[in-house]
């Protein structure tokens, strides 16, 4: 079997404790109610057809819940689902041991799609489009190309950069879904569930505690329980109360608002160094020590979320929010803050 390739019978090889905190349906799923709806209709429909599940697209910011909603799919329509990622599949022949390695009705789940070859997705076109593979043998004269037909298969494309997407291969999806962060009721919600399936007693308050400091994630949700049910454990009597999650995350300096340190060194940065901006993302990832790509794709979208942080096209500003997150004085009107023409063009 291809080695850029595994079949799913069994959960993936992640940590342990995330695979049970997964939802493994669409019931135990908190949140994003309109994807829900939609992928449940187009499960439903496919199913009374007899037909296979249309290609959908998963975008939003890393951990809202791309991978399990692959799972969750693949589990609904009763099909095996195949995991890969862009980066992974190197060469054309890679696709094409992929691609006939499926079943009928089989979900293939490819993450991180926006970074898959442009040579490689040309072979992905009529594959989506036509379940049919054109293969090129041999070179010069001899070439010629081959065409396999496929079985008919779903496609679960992830993506947490949309933007970076071709037009040609968005298009080809049926349907594109893009997860938002979640509200502190909803996450409230999967604290409890996650606090149940790990043991743990929590009290509704300590769940909000946990959930209005997760930065509207369920991946940090969970992690932060984790933290916090170490911290009740050793320092309480074993049970999370408001007071316990406040002093358990107080101790990892996660604020009110569920920024961090990086974000709180962002934030300094581009006010202290760079009078508020506008400042490039390079420079700004040099000034806080951290990768350009993990500061435009974790921390930015939340502190742009927030309202503390905005793109333009020259760079980056701090807004009016993050000065006094830092409780630095205002900026003056005129420096900084950027315009409202320039926020509308850096979307
Ligand atoms: N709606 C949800 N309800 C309950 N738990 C969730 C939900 N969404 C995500 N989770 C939890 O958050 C974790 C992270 O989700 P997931 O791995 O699906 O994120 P992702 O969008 O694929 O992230 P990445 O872009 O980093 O791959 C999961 O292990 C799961 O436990
Ligand atoms: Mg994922």
């Amino acid at each position: 079997m291809n080695e850029n390739f595994h079949t799913e019978t069994t959960e993936p090889a992640e940590n342990p404790l995330d695979i049970s905190l997964r939802p493994p349906d669409l019931d135990d799923f908190c949140g994003q109610e309109k994807v829900k709806a939609r992928l449940s209709l187009m499960v439903e429909a496919a199913q009374k057809r007899g037909d296979v599940l249309a290609h959908n697209l998963l975008c939003g910011p890393p951990g809202l819940g791309k991978t399990t909603l692959a799972h969750i799919i693949a589990k609904a329509t009763g099909a095996e689902l195949h995991c890969t990622s862009g980066p992974q599949i190197e060469k054309a022949g890679d696709l094409a041991g992929i691609l006939t390695n499926l079943n009928r009705g089989d979900v293939l789940f490819i993450d991180e799609i926006h970074r898959l070859h442009p040579a490689i997705e040309e072979y992905l076109y009529p594959a989506m489009e036509d379940y049919r593979l054109d293969i090129i043998i041999d070179q010069g004269p001899n070439a010629r190309t081959i065409e396999l037909s496929l079985p008919r298969f779903t496609l679960v494309g992830a993506t947490t950069r949309a933007g970076m997407l071709t037009a040609p291969l968005r298009s080809r999806f049926n349907m594109t879904n893009r997860l938002d962060y979640y509200s502190a009721e909803e996450l409230t919600h999967i604290v409890i569930r996650s606090a149940g399936l790990i043991r743990i007693v929590i009290e509704p308050g300590g769940a909000l505690e946990i959930a209005t400091r997760s930065r509207g994630t369920p991946r940090v949700a969970n992690s932060l329980l984790r933290w916090v049910r170490d911290y009740a454990q050793v320092k309480a009597d074993g049970i999370i109360t408001a007071d316990v999650a406040d002093r358990a995350l107080a101790m990892i300096d996660i604020d009110e608002d569920g920024l961090d340190e990086m974000d709180k060194r962002i934030l300094e940065a581009t006010i202290y160094k760079f009078d508020g901006g506008p400042v490039g993302l390079s420079s700004l990832a040099v000034a806080v020590g951290e990768d350009a790509s993990t500061l435009e794709e974790v921390y930015e979208p939340y502190l742009i979320m927030q309202g503390m942080l905005a793109r333009t096209p020259r760079g980056r500003v701090a807004m009016r929010k993050a000065y006094e997150k830092i409780g630095a004085p205002p900026p003056p009107t005129s420096s900084g803050a950027a315009t409202e023409s320039e926020l509308n063009l850096g979307n």
